[in-house]
């Protein structure tokens, strides 16, 4: 495999290279420098309300619908019907759940778990106002991975629908997906996903994955502050219409979009594309679309593996450290999510005490709540979490590593 050439990917994100280190990537990345040239061109070509007779009118509706299908492209949907756009996963989540509900009877019941993020547990729990009965899928006590038995007991013949995670925010760990969609449908339910963890780290494909419905966040995946949600074409139109009264069901997906989606910023999602694209080519792969897509992601995940494994060699080395999740590297079992705990340290301290160095990370329980909670950790300032992508290097994992070091020897800032 071809190493990735950090000076072109660099490049492509004019945020980078001004001193801060960016290691929160997980809370939201950096922007590709294609996104902020699209959006710049829909702000100055096409501003305009769609849907009128006028040419920049029509115009303004072919390059929302450019944009649709790139996000179509990012997740290798059959029809950009299947592509509903929001302003971020957890308002496009509870508008699905507000969508299936109307198509549902009092008693029916949906599976959240105790490891996603909040955005994929609480819309679905707020059925309970309508008489939808939730149970919880909960990771086994010290695992990383979700027991997919356990999943089975829980399945009822009014099971409706199961929303779990591709990837932990907290865990970094990817969930075999593929297996629980065909657990799921073998029960007659539908598979709803939060891949919001994992998107900006590899190619998704929600038609070999299986899900019925799976949603993202562009601006973790070096777009815009946007976010999309896939939903299988037959389920969208079998689905309720929360948008104005007299939208019909076969108005999908306009009907799961109340009060239209931002314009300037779907249209800039082509952005993310041109930028995979322009990866796959920096690296003498010959593609578009879809396949550059894939291409790209395939460089992204090879380095992500040194990064990951460079962070975790060094925290296992370390007997006064705890990794949350899974220790291994191998970018088939995780993304360089990285989080972890140190003795007799508050989260909190450690990762101030890192903040002048320029380096940027995070602690707490990052909405998986549930999750964090269930460790039992000794602070209440949840867990340290170094979150990666492909735009960081070894260098930087490196300096980090020197600064836990010195604090390790009592060099914290006091
Ligand atoms: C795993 C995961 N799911 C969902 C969300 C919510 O995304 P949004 O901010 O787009 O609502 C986040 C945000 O941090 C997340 O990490």
């Amino acid at each position: 495999m071809t190493a990735l050439d950090l000076n072109f990917v660099q490049k492509n994100f004019p945020a980078l290279g001004h001193g801060q280190v960016y290691l929160d990537n997980a809370g939201g990345s950096q922007v590709a420098r294609q996104v902020a040239d699209r959006l710049t061109e829909y702000l100055f070509t096409a501003n305009v309300q769609l849907g009128a007779s006028y040419a920049a009118s029509a115009t303004a509706g072919k390059m929302v619908d450019e944009g649709r299908r790139a996000l179509m492209t990012l997740m290798n949907a059959a029809r950009p019907e299947e592509i509903v756009m929001g302003a971020t996963t957890t308002q496009l989540f509870d508008q699905l759940s507000r969508a299936l509900v109307q198509t549902w009877q009092p008693g029916d019941e949906v599976i959240v778990t105790n490891f996603d993020h909040e955005a994929n547990i609480g819309p679905w729990r707020k059925l309970a106002a309508q008489g939808i009965v939730t149970r919880e899928w909960k990771m086994p006590q010290g695992a990383s991975l979700p027991d997919l038995d356990d999943l089975a007991a829980l399945i009822t013949d009014k099971t409706r629908l199961v929303a779990v995670t591709h990837t932990s925010n907290i865990y970094g760990t990817i969930n075999p997906i593929r297996q629980i969609a065909d657990l799921v449908h073998a029960a007659g339910a539908l598979l709803c996903v939060d891949g919001v963890a994992y998107a900006p780290h590899r190619a998704v494909d929600v038609q070999a994955l299986g899900a019925d419905f799976y949603g993202f966040s562009i601006y973790k995946t070096y777009g815009p502050h946007f976010a999309t949600l896939y939903g299988r074409y037959d389920h969208l139109l079998a689905a309720g219409n929360i948008n104005h009264r007299f939208f019909t069901a076969a108005k999908v997906p306009q009907k799961l979009e109340p009060g239209n989606a931002s314009y300037e910023l779907a249209y800039s999602c082509i952005g993310v594309v041109d930028y995979l694209e322009a990866l796959a080519n920096a690296h003498g792969i010959n593609s578009t679309g879809r396949a550059a897509v894939e291409a790209a992601f395939a460089l992204i995940a090879a380095h992500e593996q040194v990064l990951s494994q460079r962070l975790l060699d060094y925290l296992a080395s370390r007997p006064d450290v705890t990794i949350i999740g899974d220790p291994s590297a191998d970018m088939d079992r995780r993304v360089p999510t990285i989080s972890f705990v140190v003795d007799g340290l508050s989260s909190a301290s450690l990762v101030e005490a890192v903040d002048p160095t320029g380096i940027g990370i995070r602690f707490g329980d990052f909405y998986s709540r549930e999750l964090v909670d269930s460790l039992g950790l000794p602070n209440a300032d949840g867990v340290i979490r170094v979150s990666a992508v492909h735009y960081n290097t070894v260098e930087e994992m490196d300096a980090l590593i020197a600064r836990l070091e010195e604090l390790r020897s009592g060099e914290a800032a006091e």
